[in-house]
């Protein structure tokens, strides 16, 4: 790297220092980066306390966040890229977007919502591909101050309608078909049957993506393309207050159906643009991408809001790591010039599985930052990412962070950390990382200690409650530990000071990068009519980081077979989605409960990791044979 970082080591000490002993004037400072309609007077104001939970932030001024991403912009970079949208099919051409086209088509496309009824505060489901349309919805829904919820291409009708009618949306916005590597998924024929389970109000809107074949209900569906051609490009940004919602983000959490994250308007921006800034150390002019989707929150903050809020040019990729072959990425790298690119563990090990050979041929020079997200990278990734794609040269930001949490909380900085591989290293600005002791709750001082992860006080970018259920927010991230936000992972901290996640410490898990609730797998096995009981734990994959091991207790009189087997997993796919699909499912005579009927998982997880030498306190089990014979058939593999 031969410009300079945008943070130093030396400079990181003081402004972290500062960010925490003076967060008011920090974060006030901070605000700036934000074009406001009205001026924040008030900077913060939370509180933590169970049953008084509110976090607010910048609360008294006003802005409108695709005014912020997208017009702001016009007058100095109006002909710069925003977006470059790079297709499934390398044969196809890319699309180089500017601010002007983009100020263009989502005026365009906010005009079309406003013709179909959505207003400000409305929500709209976007059920889009990686296509530029998806920016377009994002952005045209914060100009007219209604409330996007965007459902990943990857579940099923059924996901998607307990979405839609979670959050009670007006619209829903869908393609023909999603391309992916190669193969398409019929997303509108999803829409449809998701639709059925919906209120008869509900609209559809159509991105015609492939062309193909869709059935078409009047009055229900509406041609996207068409409406934009006839639409008006002039649309007035609505002067939204900081603490309007933005966006909801449904995420699985460790028991219950998925829950509706959200998060507001000026706080979030503000910590979106300035965590892209500083961690990626973008420079004007550079070109990033992040390999996401934007059905996830690391698509929303740094495909969409955290580049465009700062005048950057983003990659929107349509396609997978593997298709046409494993080179992909690194043409793509060498295609668009990339500066700064963002991946997942899952991806990294994928690809280090098929050769150095795919990166070899590509020329990856203009490569500064590489970054990681989404789980605890192992160091034979991370060394692979670092030699191979980064020839030693580019500095590594493993980035933890949530759905919750709107943006990264805790990375090395590019050009002031030393790396670690696998270590997420220093807190961001403003962010104060604690560790406790599991049981009792007790703060563990100093180095070298390992417990669970609480953040103490509040950051811009958090979330502020979850869509409908005040309650269900207090209790999941604010009563386990008194006074903090509760991540649900574990954490080490090293005899330096540096941070380790170790992973998470409830019933979720992690698939390539894909967070799931163990429950959510359960609920879905259970309600296979010859499935009596099903419980569902992680175990450790290759590839995959967690795989998904499911134990299921057939109903009495229903005999284990390969069909059924397959059935499952199909089942599972049908309900939930492809990214659900079980891994291994063991046939359980019987599950391991205490005398209270309570599963226990600790030792299912034990089983699912061939460790069982150290099954942990097995007194409070009703039945300990029933152990015994679990470890017999995963020993003999059934
Ligand atoms: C895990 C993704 C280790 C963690 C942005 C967290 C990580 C969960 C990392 C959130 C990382 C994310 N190192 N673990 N760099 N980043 N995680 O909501 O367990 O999809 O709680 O947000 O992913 O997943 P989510």
């Amino acid at each position: 790297m031969t410009r300079t970082p945008h943070v130093t080591l030396s400079q990181y000490g003081s402004l972290y220092s500062e960010s925490v002993s003076d967060s008011e004037g920090f974060w006030r400072r901070e605000g700036g980066r934000v074009d406001w309609i009205k001026p924040f007077t008030k900077v913060k104001d939370v509180n933590f306390d169970l049953g008084h939970v509110s976090i607010n932030w910048y609360a008294d001024g006003t802005l409108n966040v695709a005014a912020n991403c997208v017009d702001r912009h016009l007058a100095t970079r109006g002909d710069q890229t925003a977006i470059i949208w790079e297709p499934d099919d390398p044969k196809d051409a890319a699309k180089h977007i500017t601010y002007k086209q983009l100020h263009a088509s989502v005026c365009k496309m906010a005009n079309v919502l406003e013709s179909l009824g959505v207003r400000r505060g409305d929500r709209v489901v976007i059920y889009l591909p990686m296509i530029p349309e998806a920016a377009y919805a994002m952005l045209a829904c914060a100009r007219i101050g209604a409330i996007h919820s965007i459902v990943f291409a990857g579940f099923s009708p059924d996901a998607l309608s307990a979405r839609i009618n979670g959050c009670d949306a007006k619209l829903v916005i869908t393609a023909d078909h999603a391309p992916r590597g190669g193969r398409a998924t019929a997303l509108k024929s999803n829409t449809d049957a998701a639709l059925l389970h919906c209120k008869d109000t509900v609209k559809c809107l159509v991105v015609k993506r492939t062309g193909g074949q869709t059935t078409w209900i009047d009055g229900r569906d509406y041609d996207c393309g068409e409406m934009m051609l006839e639409a008006s490009d002039i649309s007035h940004p609505a002067e939204m207050n900081a603490e309007d919602p933005l966006f909801i983000l449904y995420t699985s959490g460790s028991t219950g159906q998925p829950k509706g994250v959200v998060h507001t308007s000026g706080g979030y921006l503000t910590y979106a643009a300035m965590t892209h800034e500083i961690v990626f150390d973008y420079h004007d002019g550079d070109v990033f991408w992040c390999t996401a989707d934007v059905g996830w929150v690391t698509g929303h903050s740094y495909i969409v809001y955290g580049p465009l809020a700062n005048g950057a040019t983003t990659i929107m990729f349509e396609g997978v790591p593997t298709y046409p072959d494993a080179s992909r990425f690194w043409q793509v790298c060498e295609k668009h010039k990339v500066n700064q690119f963002y991946t997942a563990p899952t991806a990294i090990r994928a690809l280090m599985g098929q050769g150095k050979s795919f990166v070899e041929g590509c020329d990856l020079s203009d490569l500064k930052v590489l970054g990681t997200v989404g789980e605890p990278i192992n160091p034979e990734a991370w060394n692979w990412y670092n030699d191979v794609v980064g020839k030693g040269k580019c500095p590594i930001v493993d980035t933890w962070w949530q759905t919750e949490t709107g943006g990264h909380l805790m990375t090395p900085l590019p050009g002031a950390h030393e790396m670690k591989p696998g270590s997420a290293m220093k807190p961001f600005f403003g962010i104060k990382p604690m560790v406790l002791e599991p049981a009792s709750g007790e703060v563990l001082e100093g180095n070298d200690v390992e417990g669970v992860l609480v953040i103490a006080d509040s950051w811009p970018g958090q979330m502020r409650t979850i869509w409908g259920d005040h309650e269900r927010f207090e209790k999941t991230y604010f009563s386990d530990y008194k006074g903090y936000y509760f991540t649900g992972d574990g954490c080490k901290r090293d005899a330096d000071g540096d941070y380790w996640i170790t992973g998470r410490v409830d019933d979720v898990i992690n698939v390539s990068g894909h967070r799931m609730g163990t429950a959510e797998v359960e609920s879905a096995l259970v309600a296979h009519a010859k499935v009596a009981e099903a419980a569902v734990v992680g175990y450790p994959h290759a590839i995959k980081g967690q795989g998904i091991y499911c134990y299921v207790t057939l109903m009495n009189g229903e005999e284990p077979s390969d069909e059924l087997y397959q059935e499952l997993r199909k089942w599972v796919r049908t309900e939930i989605g492809p990214i659900a699909s079980p891994d291994l499912i063991q046939w359980a005579p019987g599950l391991p409960k205490t005398r209270s009927g309570k599963i226990m998982r600790r030792i299912l997880r034990k089983i699912a990791e061939d460790d069982f030498a150290t099954l942990g306190d097995t007194s409070t089990l009703a039945d300990p044979t029933v152990v015994t014979d679990l470890i017999t058939n995963r020993m003999n593999k059934q």
